[in-house]
């Protein structure tokens, strides 16, 4: 077998074996239910069973609030659950692709960061995944780990679908403009790890291949401009678009503190595997045009 992915029912999971159906890779595709990535035991029965060349965990706790209350379940899922699919990675030979997040930082940095800036998460889900990343470091050699940020797309819960919902249920949305980041789009992510799995399913990386990566929607904005673009593109394809308020964070209290900034610098995966995400606006005009095509012929 190609590849093992975990994680297959999540936002992310979802794309990369829709995208994989329609390529020549080979994919087991298992959902929470089919295989629980805290659990040691099925974890290496698991990929000795199916013996993959690569493994892409897509598996995480995502819930950045409920975390913060639920350090054990945060760290069962982010933490152990990568511990014990580098383990499996490491006895194997596959190579697992691990999926991580901006949150690693504490958001204090002015420009975007790079995976040489130290890391200094500011909430559990943070610490949690950073915990997951120095794990899968220790534990397998041939491991390539994907940071990335905001990630939307057409399956599962994400912003944009939030905004589309409260959009038709609201006149007036308070957005938060005084966070930074990069919207990345998971048909985009999606299609930047099956292309690094080709090389590595080949026998193939490329000489700087293994390690630490970032990868996100090209330029930054902030929860605010994103949101104007969603409802300046969706109102085009004849979506109501709301008032919309720019707010401060302090206006709207999260039991998990966000990173004020947490753009990535994504120059490193482009010199290695010639990666580079299309700009975000671009990348959710995109998915915008697919969710309203699917709506109307639903
Ligand atoms: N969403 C973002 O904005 C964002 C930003 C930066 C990085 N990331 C990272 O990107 C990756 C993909 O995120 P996503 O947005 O696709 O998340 P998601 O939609 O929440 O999907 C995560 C999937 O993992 C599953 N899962 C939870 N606990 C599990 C366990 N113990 N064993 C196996 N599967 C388990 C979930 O299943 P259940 O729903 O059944 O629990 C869900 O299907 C994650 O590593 C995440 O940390 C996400």
């Amino acid at each position: 077998m190609d590849i093992l992915l975990t994680g297959a029912g999540g936002q992310l999971g979802v794309e990369i074996a829709r995208q994989a159906g329609d390529s020549a890779l080979e994919l087991t595709a298992l959902a929470h239910h089919e295989l629980d990535v805290s659990e040691r035991e099925a974890v290496l029965d698991a990929v000795s069973a199916v013996r993959p060349r690569v493994i892409i965990n897509a598996a995480a706790y995502t819930a950045v609030d409920d975390a913060e209350a639920d350090r054990q379940t945060a760290f069962a899922v982010n933490s152990d659950g990568p511990a014990n699919l580098a383990e499996a990675a490491e006895k194997t030979g596959a190579t697992l692709v691990h999926i991580s997040t901006d949150y690693v930082f504490d958001g204090s940095k002015s420009l975007p960061y790079a995976e040489t800036d130290e890391t200094s998460p500011i909430n559990v889900y943070g610490e949690s995944k950073l915990a997951g990343e120095t794990a899968v470091q220790s534990t397998c050699a041939r491991h390539v780990i994907l940071r990335t940020s905001w990630l939307y797309g057409l399956h599962g819960g994400n912003f944009v679908k939030t905004m589309l919902r409260l959009g038709k249920e609201r006149d007036v949305l308070r957005i938060v403009s005084d966070q930074t980041g990069c919207p990345t789009y998971t048909g985009d992510l999606a299609a930047a790890i099956l292309s690094i799995c080709r090389r590595h399913v080949d026998g193939n990386p490329p000489q700087d291949g293994f390690g630490l990566f970032h990868y996100a929607g090209a330029g930054q904005t902030s929860w605010y401009e994103f949101a104007r673009e969603i409802f300046r593109l969706s109102n085009a394809f004849g979506m109501k678009a709301p008032r919309l308020e720019a707010i401060a964070t302090t206006d709207f209290p999260a039991k998990a503190p966000r990173p004020q900034n947490s753009a990535l610098e994504c120059s490193k995966i482009e010199a290695a595997y010639g990666l580079r995400a299309r700009p975000w606006r671009s990348s959710l005009a995109g998915m915008l045009d697919t969710f309203s095509r699917d709506r109307n012929t639903s």
